[in-house]
Formats: structure tokens, sequence, C-alpha cells
């Protein structure tokens, strides 16, 4: 059976950054809280927030460049895309499609989806699968968002929209038969939907209506329907109790400890509750990666975009254990472990 190793990895941002400072002079908020409740310093979001160039898949088709060139691939050499977003450039298709025509791939598969914080994990996953089947080769996984268009600032979406970041990252999963390397170890997906309105965006949805209401009656559509709504307090307390779980669950199903992990990446939600997952774990600081503090809670792209910069900081090695964990809307979480 073929293994799932990573053979490069990417990411992209829009250049505008975004302070909390900057936050402070559209709605009532202000860095001391920001920083306090969610470790964010800064953000970035694309320089027009109605820019239609900019776009979640364009800022995906800028990571994956990055991570063909880490790979020493060319697109050519990809055979098909996965790609996780809750941003989307149209309703419908998805992104995967427009990154193929971007990347001007040959008529790949491209599969979007749709499980929002835990997406990249769920997109990795699949990914993973179809190596291990011996489907494909070289799977093109990509994490990307676009939020800043669609966020409320609002005074009354500040609890959301403070948090949320554009930004994109990337990587290329390899089939290998070489003995000497494991790649992917194991992993684990779950969801429990029965909390789905306790973080989620309403509209455009057949259970919320679509053209009778847009178009017949304007002022029908209200501000809670269109943005994204999250009751904070609820999603955090069953973030920090799913965290440990599925890191547990991930570890043990491969037959290794705590102590074996060199890095835990988790999903840049709040750096409050990295850092509670981390105490519960008993991980040294060395161990985990986190920058948030730079660029927000990036959704699906807030995995590859850690996982790329740690790799390019040095922080982790060929060879080494790492877990990505993720929890968020749906709710859905996981995890991923693999030796790099
Ligand atoms: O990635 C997807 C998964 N998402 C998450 O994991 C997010 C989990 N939740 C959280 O990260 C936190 O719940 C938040 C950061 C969203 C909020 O932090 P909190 O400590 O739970 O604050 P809170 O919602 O309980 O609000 C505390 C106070 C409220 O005022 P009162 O009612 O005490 O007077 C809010 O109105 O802070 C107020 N507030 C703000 N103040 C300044 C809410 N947002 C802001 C803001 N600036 N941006």
């Amino acid at each position: 059976m073929y293994k799932s190793v990573i053979a490069g990895i990417g990411h992209y941002v829009p250049e505008n950054i975004v302070t909390n400072d900057d936050l402070s002079k559209l709605m009532t908020t202000n860095d001391e809280w920001i920083i306090e409740r969610t470790g964010i310093k800064e953000r970035h979001h694309r320089k027009n927030r109605n820019d239609s160039e900019e776009t979640t898949a364009y800022l995906g088709f800028r990571a994956a460049e990055n991570a063909l060139r880490n790979a020493k691939l060319s697109a050519k050499d990809l055979d098909f895309i996965i790609f996780a977003t809750l941003s989307p450039d149209y309703f419908f298709p998805g992104c995967g499609v427009l990154l193929q025509e971007m990347l001007g791939c040959e008529t790949i598969g491209a599969l979007d989806v749709r499980n929002q914080c835990s997406g990249f994990v769920y997109a990795m996953s699949v990914a993973n699968a179809y190596i291990k089947s011996g489907e494909y080769k070289n799977i093109l996984v990509v994490g990307a968002e676009v939020h800043s268009f669609g966020l409320d600032f609002s005074d009354a979406g500040r609890g959301v929209s403070v948090i949320f970041g554009d930004g994109a990252g990337a990587l290329i999963l390899k089939a290998s038969d070489d003995a000497n390397i494991n790649g992917i170890l194991a992993t684990n997906l779950h969801s429990e939907g029965k909390y789905a309105e306790e973080l989620c965006t309403k509209f455009p949805g057949s259970k919320f209506g679509w053209s009778d209401r847009t178009l017949l009656e304007p002022d029908a559509v209200s501000a809670e329907e269109i943005y994204p709504i999250m009751n904070g307090n609820f999603v955090f307390k069953h973030a920090v109790t799913r965290f440990p779980e599925t890191i547990m669950e991930v570890l043990d199903k491969a037959g290794k400890r705590v102590e074996d992990l060199d890095m835990f990446i988790p999903h840049q939600a709040n750096l409050r509750i990295s850092q509670f997952v981390q105490k519960k774990l008993n991980l040294p600081e060395e161990n985990i990666f986190n920058n948030i503090q730079k660029y927000g809670n990036t959704t699906a792209a807030s995995i590859p975009l850690a996982l790329s910069e740690a790799i390019e900081q040095g922080k982790i090695k060929r060879g080494d254990l790492v877990c990505l964990s993720a929890f968020g809307s749906g709710f859905t979480w996981g995890s991923i472990l693999f030796e790099y």
C-alpha cells in the first residue's frame, strides 16, 4: 500500500494588514480586548473588500504555486485537487475547478470540502485515503479563505469580525512506497450537526429562502442571516473538550504518546484555546506552533498556513512527528498524525 508524504508546502496572504487599532475605527473595540480574549494583534484583509480579483480561488492559486515550487513539481504533475473553504468565489461551482483552470492543469478532478475550520483536516484525510488506495499520486490540497468581504464591521458583529482574516495554504500529498518513509500514520474525523446553528452563516441556503426574498423583498433578509453568527462561549467550551479528545485518539491509533510529538499545530481559532490544550496535554512551549497573532483565524487556511510557516522557520524537520488538529463549525473536528 502507498504512504502519503508531504512533497511540498506553501502559503499566501494578501499584503494589506489590518491592526486591532484599524478595527477600532470601524466599531467599538480595542487592542487590549482583542489581544486578551484572542491573542490576535493583526490580520490580513484584501485591500478592497469588494475586489473581484483577489478571490478565495486566487489566494489558493498563489499558495498552490508556492507549494509546487517547494515540491519541485509543475501543475501538470498533479492528478487531483481538493479545495477546502467556507468562503468560495461563487455559491456554486466550488473553488477547486477555478483553481484547476488557474493552474492550467489537465482536466483532473477537483473536489471542494465544506467543513469550515476543520476543512483542511478533512481534505487531507480524503487525499490520504485516495493515495493509500493507489487512485492518485500527487494531490494538491488547499485551504483558502476571504473572510473580509462578508463580515459585519458594525458593533453588532464585533464578536465575530475581529477574529477572522484572509489567507491560504497549500500542500502536495505524494504517494510513496519508500520503506524508510512513513508519512501519514493516522487520522480521525468527527461531527455533531445538532450544533450547526451555534456557528454558521444562514444565507443563502435552502432553509432560509433565496430569490423570492432577495428579489421581491430585499429588506426581508436580516444582518443575522447574511453574516456569520457565533455563540462564542459555547463554541469555546466544546473546542477545549474536543481538541484533547481528537489528539489522544489519533495518537492512540498510531501507538504514539504525547511525549513522542515533535510539533502540534492546532487550528488557529483563539490563542487561549491553543494554550488551554497545550496545558492540558502538558506540551512544552517549543512543541506547539501558533501564528494567530499575525493572521487571525483563517478557518480552512489556518492549519496549512501555520504548518507552512513552521517548516519555513525550521521548526519542523524531515522525520519529525507532527499532529494537526481542528475544531469548528458543524460542529466538526479531527486530527492528522504524520511523520514529515
Ligand atoms: O474557528 C472556529 C471556532 N471558533 C472558536 O473557537 C471561537 C471560540 N470563542 C471565542 O474565541 C470567544 O468566545 C470570543 C473571542 C469569540 C469571545 O470571547 P469571550 O471571552 O467569550 O467574550 P464574550 O463573548 O463573553 O463577551 C464579553 C464581553 C461582552 O460584553 P458584556 O456583555 O460583558 O458587557 C461583549 O459584548 O465583551 C464584549 N465584546 C467585545 N468588546 C470589545 C464582544 N466582542 C467585543 C469586541 N471588542 N470585539
